[in-house]
Protein backbone atom coordinates (compact mmCIF):
# COMPACT_ATOMS: atom_id res chain seq x y z
CA UNK A 1 0.00 0.00 0.00
CA UNK A 2 1.32 3.12 -0.96
CA UNK A 3 -0.25 6.47 0.24
CA UNK A 4 -1.93 6.96 -2.99
CA UNK A 5 -2.58 3.60 -4.32
CA UNK A 6 -4.17 1.02 -2.15
CA UNK A 7 -2.58 -2.12 -3.24
CA UNK A 8 -0.61 -5.08 -2.22
CA UNK A 9 3.01 -5.80 -4.24
CA UNK A 10 1.69 -8.09 -6.95
CA UNK A 11 -1.71 -6.93 -7.68
CA UNK A 12 -0.15 -4.37 -10.69
CA UNK A 13 1.14 -5.76 -13.50
CA UNK A 14 4.11 -4.64 -14.81
CA UNK A 15 2.91 -3.05 -17.73
CA UNK A 16 0.14 -0.13 -17.22
CA UNK A 17 -2.74 1.84 -18.98
CA UNK A 18 -2.86 5.78 -17.65
CA UNK A 19 -5.79 7.29 -18.95
CA UNK A 20 -6.44 10.45 -17.13
CA UNK A 21 -9.89 9.65 -16.26
CA UNK A 22 -10.94 7.02 -13.42
CA UNK A 23 -14.14 5.93 -14.82
CA UNK A 24 -12.11 5.14 -17.94
CA UNK A 25 -10.10 3.32 -16.28
CA UNK A 26 -13.23 1.21 -15.13
CA UNK A 27 -14.37 1.28 -18.97
CA UNK A 28 -11.36 -0.39 -19.89
CA UNK A 29 -11.04 -2.91 -17.31
CA UNK A 30 -14.80 -4.18 -18.04
CA UNK A 31 -14.45 -4.17 -21.72
CA UNK A 32 -10.78 -5.14 -22.85
CA UNK A 33 -9.30 -7.00 -20.03
CA UNK A 34 -10.55 -10.35 -18.52
CA UNK A 35 -10.69 -11.52 -15.13
CA UNK A 36 -10.51 -8.23 -13.91
CA UNK A 37 -10.44 -7.43 -10.34
CA UNK A 38 -10.14 -3.37 -8.99
CA UNK A 39 -6.94 -2.78 -6.58
CA UNK A 40 -7.23 0.70 -5.75
CA UNK A 41 -10.50 3.17 -5.00
CA UNK A 42 -8.46 5.63 -2.73
CA UNK A 43 -10.27 9.00 -3.67
CA UNK A 44 -11.67 7.22 -6.37
CA UNK A 45 -8.84 7.28 -8.42
CA UNK A 46 -9.57 3.79 -9.92
CA UNK A 47 -7.13 0.72 -10.71
CA UNK A 48 -7.55 -2.76 -11.93
CA UNK A 49 -5.62 -5.35 -13.36
CA UNK A 50 -6.30 -8.24 -15.80
CA UNK A 51 -5.74 -10.08 -18.83
CA UNK A 52 -5.11 -8.93 -22.39
CA UNK A 53 -4.55 -11.61 -24.67
CA UNK A 54 -3.67 -13.69 -21.85
CA UNK A 55 -0.71 -11.61 -20.18
CA UNK A 56 -1.63 -9.33 -16.91
CA UNK A 57 -2.19 -5.32 -17.77
CA UNK A 58 -3.45 -3.29 -15.22
CA UNK A 59 -5.03 0.07 -16.21
CA UNK A 60 -4.71 2.93 -13.14
CA UNK A 61 -6.55 6.79 -13.69
CA UNK A 62 -4.29 9.61 -12.65
CA UNK A 63 -6.53 12.85 -13.17
CA UNK A 64 -5.58 15.56 -14.79
CA UNK A 65 -2.54 17.36 -15.03
CA UNK A 66 1.59 17.07 -13.68
CA UNK A 67 1.42 17.17 -10.27
CA UNK A 68 -1.95 14.38 -10.58
CA UNK A 69 -0.35 12.36 -12.51
CA UNK A 70 3.20 12.46 -11.07
CA UNK A 71 1.88 10.77 -7.98
CA UNK A 72 0.43 7.56 -9.62
CA UNK A 73 3.36 7.38 -11.56
CA UNK A 74 5.70 7.91 -9.00
CA UNK A 75 3.81 4.93 -6.54
CA UNK A 76 3.60 2.86 -9.34
CA UNK A 77 6.72 2.99 -10.24
CA UNK A 78 8.65 3.25 -6.67
CA UNK A 79 6.86 1.09 -4.94
CA UNK A 80 5.20 -1.54 -7.07
CA UNK A 81 7.77 -2.06 -10.12
CA UNK A 82 5.99 -0.93 -12.87
CA UNK A 83 8.05 -1.17 -16.00
CA UNK A 84 6.02 -0.37 -19.19
CA UNK A 85 3.62 3.03 -18.88
CA UNK A 86 1.31 4.07 -21.13
CA UNK A 87 -0.98 7.54 -21.23
CA UNK A 88 -4.01 6.92 -23.22
CA UNK A 89 -5.74 10.59 -23.32
CA UNK A 90 -6.73 13.52 -25.33
CA UNK A 91 -5.03 16.36 -26.65
CA UNK A 92 -5.78 19.18 -28.74
CA UNK A 93 -3.95 19.94 -32.31
CA UNK A 94 -1.92 22.88 -32.96
CA UNK A 95 -0.52 22.06 -36.62
CA UNK A 96 -3.52 22.37 -39.42
CA UNK A 97 -1.79 18.54 -40.78
CA UNK A 98 -3.04 17.58 -37.11
CA UNK A 99 -7.14 17.02 -37.82
CA UNK A 100 -9.49 15.88 -35.10
CA UNK A 101 -9.56 11.91 -34.78
CA UNK A 102 -5.88 11.54 -35.28
CA UNK A 103 -3.68 9.32 -33.29
CA UNK A 104 -0.39 11.48 -32.00
CA UNK A 105 2.77 9.11 -30.70
CA UNK A 106 4.44 11.37 -28.02
CA UNK A 107 8.21 11.23 -29.14
CA UNK A 108 9.10 13.77 -26.44
CA UNK A 109 7.11 16.48 -24.43
CA UNK A 110 7.74 20.78 -23.85
CA UNK A 111 6.27 21.93 -20.68
CA UNK A 112 5.72 25.42 -19.57
CA UNK A 113 4.91 23.56 -16.00
CA UNK A 114 7.90 24.68 -13.34
CA UNK A 115 8.39 21.30 -11.97
CA UNK A 116 11.35 20.51 -14.03
CA UNK A 117 12.83 23.83 -13.07
CA UNK A 118 12.60 23.02 -9.97
CA UNK A 119 13.80 19.22 -9.80
CA UNK A 120 16.85 20.55 -11.82
CA UNK A 121 17.43 23.34 -10.53
CA UNK A 122 17.37 25.84 -13.55
CA UNK A 123 18.27 23.47 -16.18
CA UNK A 124 16.55 21.89 -18.77
CA UNK A 125 15.59 18.48 -19.78
CA UNK A 126 13.66 16.84 -22.52
CA UNK A 127 11.46 14.24 -21.12
CA UNK A 128 11.27 11.46 -24.15
CA UNK A 129 9.69 8.50 -25.03
CA UNK A 130 10.63 4.97 -24.57
CA UNK A 131 12.12 4.00 -28.42
CA UNK A 132 10.77 0.37 -28.19
CA UNK A 133 7.29 1.50 -26.90
CA UNK A 134 7.20 3.84 -29.46
CA UNK A 135 8.42 1.54 -32.12
CA UNK A 136 5.70 -1.16 -31.11
CA UNK A 137 2.81 1.35 -31.03
CA UNK A 138 3.59 2.63 -34.47
CA UNK A 139 4.11 -0.71 -36.00
CA UNK A 140 0.98 -1.77 -34.21
CA UNK A 141 -1.37 1.15 -35.41
CA UNK A 142 0.05 1.10 -39.37
CA UNK A 143 -0.60 -2.66 -39.23
CA UNK A 144 -4.29 -2.03 -38.33
CA UNK A 145 -4.43 0.51 -41.54
CA UNK A 146 -4.18 3.96 -39.26
CA UNK A 147 -1.50 6.40 -39.69
CA UNK A 148 -0.03 7.85 -36.31
CA UNK A 149 1.22 11.11 -36.58
CA UNK A 150 4.64 11.01 -34.34
CA UNK A 151 6.19 13.96 -33.05
CA UNK A 152 6.59 16.09 -30.35
CA UNK A 153 4.14 17.48 -27.55
CA UNK A 154 3.33 20.27 -25.16
CA UNK A 155 2.72 19.29 -21.94
CA UNK A 156 0.64 22.10 -20.27
CA UNK A 157 -0.02 23.48 -16.79
CA UNK A 158 -2.91 25.29 -17.36
CA UNK A 159 -5.98 24.00 -19.87
CA UNK A 160 -7.77 27.77 -19.77
CA UNK A 161 -4.59 30.90 -20.63
CA UNK A 162 -5.56 34.30 -20.58
CA UNK A 163 -3.76 34.25 -24.05
CA UNK A 164 -5.70 32.67 -26.57
CA UNK A 165 -2.04 32.51 -28.51
CA UNK A 166 0.12 30.95 -26.45
CA UNK A 167 0.19 27.84 -28.03
CA UNK A 168 1.62 29.29 -31.30
CA UNK A 169 5.28 29.43 -29.66
CA UNK A 170 4.85 25.46 -29.72
CA UNK A 171 3.65 25.67 -33.00
CA UNK A 172 6.27 27.23 -34.29
CA UNK A 173 9.00 24.97 -33.18
CA UNK A 174 7.12 22.12 -34.62
CA UNK A 175 4.87 20.52 -31.34
CA UNK A 176 1.74 18.33 -32.74
CA UNK A 177 -0.44 18.90 -29.97
CA UNK A 178 -1.02 20.53 -26.42
CA UNK A 179 -2.52 18.05 -23.25
CA UNK A 180 -1.48 18.43 -19.51
CA UNK A 181 0.72 15.20 -18.08
CA UNK A 182 3.25 13.54 -20.63
CA UNK A 183 6.43 15.68 -19.49
CA UNK A 184 5.77 14.19 -16.15
CA UNK A 185 5.61 10.52 -17.09
CA UNK A 186 8.44 10.48 -19.13
CA UNK A 187 11.06 12.36 -16.27
CA UNK A 188 9.66 9.97 -14.07
CA UNK A 189 10.61 7.20 -16.27
CA UNK A 190 13.65 8.31 -17.08
CA UNK A 191 14.23 8.73 -13.35
CA UNK A 192 13.51 5.46 -12.35
CA UNK A 193 14.77 3.89 -15.65
CA UNK A 194 11.55 2.49 -17.15
CA UNK A 195 9.72 2.59 -20.25
CA UNK A 196 6.93 5.21 -21.05
CA UNK A 197 4.81 6.29 -24.08
CA UNK A 198 1.78 8.59 -24.78
CA UNK A 199 -0.69 7.69 -27.24
CA UNK A 200 -3.31 10.74 -27.63
CA UNK A 201 -6.78 11.38 -29.67
CA UNK A 202 -6.59 14.62 -31.50
CA UNK A 203 -10.33 15.84 -29.39
CA UNK A 204 -9.97 19.75 -30.32
CA UNK A 205 -8.21 21.83 -32.37
CA UNK A 206 -6.88 24.90 -30.91
CA UNK A 207 -6.34 26.71 -34.55
CA UNK A 208 -10.36 25.61 -35.98
CA UNK A 209 -11.98 25.49 -32.80
CA UNK A 210 -13.55 22.18 -34.03
CA UNK A 211 -14.15 19.25 -31.23
CA UNK A 212 -14.89 16.12 -31.57
CA UNK A 213 -18.27 14.21 -30.68
CA UNK A 214 -18.82 11.73 -28.01
CA UNK A 215 -19.34 9.28 -30.06
CA UNK A 216 -16.02 10.14 -32.49
CA UNK A 217 -14.04 10.28 -29.17
CA UNK A 218 -15.52 6.49 -28.28
CA UNK A 219 -14.49 5.06 -31.69
CA UNK A 220 -11.26 6.54 -32.04
CA UNK A 221 -10.47 5.34 -27.97
CA UNK A 222 -11.32 2.30 -29.10
CA UNK A 223 -8.38 2.55 -31.92
CA UNK A 224 -6.39 3.61 -29.22
CA UNK A 225 -6.82 1.05 -26.70
CA UNK A 226 -5.94 -1.62 -29.69
CA UNK A 227 -2.67 0.11 -30.31
CA UNK A 228 -1.81 0.52 -26.53
CA UNK A 229 -3.01 -2.80 -24.99
CA UNK A 230 -0.98 -4.30 -28.19
CA UNK A 231 2.12 -2.22 -27.19
CA UNK A 232 1.59 -2.90 -23.00
CA UNK A 233 2.19 -6.07 -23.64
CA UNK A 234 4.76 -6.24 -26.46
N1 LIG B 1 -5.42 21.71 -23.96
C1 LIG B 1 -4.91 20.95 -23.01
N2 LIG B 1 -5.22 19.69 -22.87
C2 LIG B 1 -6.09 19.16 -23.74
C3 LIG B 1 -6.67 19.90 -24.75
C4 LIG B 1 -6.31 21.24 -24.87
O1 LIG B 1 -6.79 21.96 -25.75
N3 LIG B 1 -7.51 19.09 -25.43
C5 LIG B 1 -7.44 17.88 -24.85
N4 LIG B 1 -6.58 17.91 -23.83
Amino acid sequence: MSIHIAAKPGDIAEAVLLPGDPLRAKFIAETFLEQSRQYNQVRNMFGYTGLYKGKPVSVQGTGMGIPSISIYAHELFRDYGVKRAIRIGTAGAIQEAVKLRDLVIALAASTDSGVNHIRFQGRSFAPTASFSLLKTAYDAAVSRGWQPKVGPVVSSDRFYTEDPEEWKIWAQFGCLAVEMECAELYTLAAQYDREALTLLTISDSLISHEQTTAEERQTTFTQMMEVALETAIS
